[in-house]
This record gives C-alpha cells, structure tokens and sequence, in this order.
C-alpha cells in the first residue's frame, strides 16, 4: 500500500482516486472548498450529490472510505506522498493549446509543501515537454533539500464509465526518464492491475501516446463520416459498411459509429492541440488536421438536411432534439454535436424542444444558453412535447431510451421528419416509420428508407468509366 496524492478533484481525479482507493492511500486535494467539501459529504453518506456523474462512483468512494482523504489543506496533502497524480484543468485556448496555468500552480505547490522524496506524475492532458517544465518549476522553487522525479500517466477513461474504464483498462501507460521512479510507479500499479496491463516508456513518448490515442479514435470516427456521406450520395448503407470493415480484427469494431460529429470534453480539444503542437514543430499533422475538419463538416452535412427540408427561415417551426449531452448519459454539454445543431436551428428563428435523460444536461443547456431565452422548451418525459405542432424530432444521442421511439405516439406531429444524429434506429424500425409516412434522415442510411436509383448509376458509369 502506497501514500498517493491527486491534485484536482474534477472528471478524472475523483474517479482515478476513488480507484486507486482500492489498494492504496489516496488524498484528494482541491483548493475548492465547495467542491471539497461536496465529496467529503458524499463519501460520509450525508448527501448523494455529487458534481461527478459516474456510475458506481459513490459507491467505489464509499467502500473505501478509510483509504480516501479529501482535503483543500496543501499541507496535509502532501504530508510524505510516495507518488503525486497532477489531475487539474488545461482548458484550450483559441489557438486549441492547453492552458499549463493550473499544472504551474500545482508544480509551485508541491515544490513549496513538499518533505520528501516521491514522483510527480501528470494525468492532465498536456503538451508533450510538459513533465520536464514541471520538473523545472519545482527544482527551482524546492524548499526542502529532497528529490523529486517526474514523469506522466495519461488517462484514458471515458465520461460515463470511468469507474469500470479505470478497473479494466486495456493498458496503463506511465512514463519518466528515471528508471528507480518508473520502477516505483510499476509497483504502484501491480497493486491493482497485471503486469501485462504496464505500458513503462519514456516521459515524452506518454505524453504523446495521450494525444495518439485520443485523435486516433477520433480518426476512425471521421473516416467513417467522410465514408457515411458517400454511402448517401450513391445509396448505400454505413452500418452495414461498418459491419463489414469492422469485423476485421485488424481495423477493430468499435469508434466506426457515423454520427453528426464527436463531441466532448476531449477529442475535439486534443485533435486540435496536438495539430497545432505538430504545426509548432514543423511536423504537421495532416490526417488529423482533415479528421478535424470532416467532424466541422459532418456536424453542417447533418444541420443541411434539415435546412434543406424547412429552408432556411425556421419561424414557426418546432422541432424536438432528444439527447442534449455530447453523449448518452453525461450532463456534459463540451462540444455537444446537438447543443451546435440545437443553436443554429434556433438561430434560424425554430423553436427547440429538448429532452435528456439527465437532468443536469437540461440544468446546463438552460445555464449555458441564456441569450436563447424563449426559443427553446426543456422538457422531463421523453414524449411531453409530441404533439401536432411538432414539425421533426431529432435524435441527439445514442441513449437506448432512443433507439426504438413510439410510432403511434409520434404519429400525432404534423411534420413526419426524424433525422438521426447517431445513426441509431434499426433497419426494421425505419421500414416501419416509413411505411406510416414518415421520412428519415441520417448520416450515411438514408438508403434504408428510400428507393435505389440504379438506373442513374449504371448510366454514371457507363458515362465515366468507359473510354
Ligand atoms: C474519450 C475517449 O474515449 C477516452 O479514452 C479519453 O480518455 C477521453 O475521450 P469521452 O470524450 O468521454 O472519452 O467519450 P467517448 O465515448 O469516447 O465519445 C466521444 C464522442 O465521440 C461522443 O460525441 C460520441 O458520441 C462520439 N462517438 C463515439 C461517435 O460519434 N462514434 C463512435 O463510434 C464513438
């Protein structure tokens, strides 16, 4: 059992702490005394809210509750820590890099408190070169004569299901160029993951290996939207592209889903970040910087079909959008694909109806969307809003609740129009909604619902690929 320390009690140092609480000593500290004392509460059993929307979160912190202190005294969070886990904020700035303010603070921080020798790792998501600035910062503002190595150990866990991210992780890369600390780091983890599980590396290549990951999945995602857009152009169906790549193990099934875009806390700022960092060093990274513009596009190639069918003075019209999240079952409306298509339609002059199955996603919208005040209904049951003056109902998110909608109750609007964000309606489903007179829209299957033109594209071919 390890002392450990986590600098910032946010989306990934509650659940990595909460984690590590398993086997090890944690302190979790934050200088919000709000937010401190919100997970102080939660852990005791006094309250069950929590900023932190993960399932099995509360439960994890409140099993181990004897191995978890959370504290806004810098003190006693670093009172002889074998190992620290720097977790705060770097939110982007207009040129997409990440501000390094909180992780300088931090760095301050454990150089000034400090009174032992341990290993300062980085979990935010940082610029490659940013352990050795940290190193930097607090050798030269060390107050006590110890030696402190650091490295990084990105995280990988995804919103929603960072608890079971965390116990179950494909691989936990960690990286410094002092082999006794990244031999200290190793031990650390064999507590509580296989040794096949330890990605050791040097200090650089984690902090790369971060942004790789994250604008590779992001990748596979706007290959499949360039693909999903071609698939509509000429008739064919995505899903069952998908079906047919994906199944080579080679390439993988999953992050194939064509959607409206990817959103989120993570991908669009870490697509951005590391083209701009590799822009930086004259190294410019070319497939990310064309997956970030087809996510730019695939999010307008979605809003069109819509505008196509309205035109573009949306007065008078209503539309429902279920799922406001960037994702199923998150309050986080970061880059949210639907909140983008939500606003551009109301600036249209529509009327939004909007509904999710989290009430601190709707919470939110109303918080982040005050200058839309009057042009937007938020609603807490999923039909609330269907009625005869609904003119089209968009799918916002992947959450099942939308996957198999009512057509008998749907069948009331006035507008038989359903455009599907995530792609999520089955085959059968669309045959059914278009057997009652409705007409759906996706990304990459509007051919489910329509008539192959296959004389148009035999004469094409004859036309263009006949000498
Ligand atoms: C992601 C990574 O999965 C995680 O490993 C990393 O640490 C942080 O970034 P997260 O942003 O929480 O996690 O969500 P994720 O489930 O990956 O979805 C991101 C976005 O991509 C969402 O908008 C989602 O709807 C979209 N997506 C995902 C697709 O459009 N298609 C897919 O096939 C998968």
């Amino acid at each position: 059992m390890a002392n450990v320390t986590i600098f910032g009690a946010g989306y990934v140092g509650v659940p990595t702490g909460a984690h590590f609480s398993r086997t090890h000593k944690v302190t979790i500290y934050d200088p919000d005394a709000n937010k401190v004392e919100t997970i102080t509460k939660v852990i005791d059993g006094s309250s069950e809210a929590l900023h932190i929307h993960e399932k099995g979160l509360i439960e994890l912190l409140r099993e181990n509750k004897n191995n978890i202190t959370v504290t806004t005294d810098i003190e006693k969070a670093l009172d002889k820590p074998e190992i620290i886990f720097i977790a705060v904020g770097t939110p982007p700035n207009e040129k997409g890099r990440a501000n390094l303010k909180y992780v300088k603070s931090a760095a301050e921080q454990i150089a000034k408190y400090i009174k032992n020798d341990c290993v300062v790792l980085n979990k935010s998501t940082v610029p490659p070169g940013t352990a050795y600035m940290v190193k930097e910062i607090i050798d030269n503002n060390l107050v006590n004569k110890v030696k402190i190595s650091v490295g990084s150990c990105p995280e990988f866990l995804a919103e929603g299901t960072a608890v079971e991210d965390l116990r179950t992780p494909d691989r936990i890369v960690f990286g410094c160029d002092d082999k006794e600390a990244l031999e200290t780091v190793s031990e650390f983890f064999l507590y509580l993951h296989g040794r096949s599980t330890l990605s050791p590396m040097s200090t650089l290549s984690s902090e790369i290996t971060k942004y790789a990951a994250n604008a590779l999945l992001a990748t596979k995602i706007s290959y499949m939207n360039s693909l999903a857009m071609l698939c509509d152009a000429v008739g064919a169906n995505i899903r069952e592209v998908q079906e047919g790549v994906g199944k080579d193990q080679r390439i993988g099934r999953k992050f194939l889903n064509a959607s409206m875009g990817y959103g989120g806390s993570c991908f669009p700022k870490d697509t951005s970040a590391i083209a701009e960092y590799g822009r930086l060093f004259n190294s410019p990274l070319e497939i990310i910087e064309a997956t970030i513009e087809v996510n730019n596009k695939t999010t307008s190639y979605f809003t069109s079909k819509i505008i196509e069918v309205f035109g573009n003075d949306l007065a008078g019209k209503n539309f429902i959008v279920w799922g406001i999240g960037f994702k199923a079952r998150t309050d986080d409306l970061r880059e949210s694909k639907p909140v983008e298509v939500a606003r551009e339609l109301m600036d249209k002059g529509a009327h939004i109806h909007i509904y999710d199955t989290v009430k601190g996603a709707l919470d939110n919208f109303v918080a982040e969307n005050l200058s839309y005040v009057g042009k937007y209904t938020i609603h807490t049951a999923q039909y609330g809003m269907v009625s005869e003056t609904i003119d089209a109902l968009i799918i916002g998110n992947e959450h099942e609740k939308f996957r198999n909608p009512d057509v008998d109750l749907l069948n009331v609007m006035r507008g038989k129009y359903i455009f599907d964000g995530k792609n999520i309606l089955n085959n059968y489903l669309i045959k059914d909604l278009t057997a009652k007179g409705f007409i759906y829209k996706s990304i990459g299957k509007d051919a489910v619902a329509n008539e192959i033109d296959k004389n148009k594209l035999v004469d094409f071919l004859k036309n263009e690929y006949m000498d």
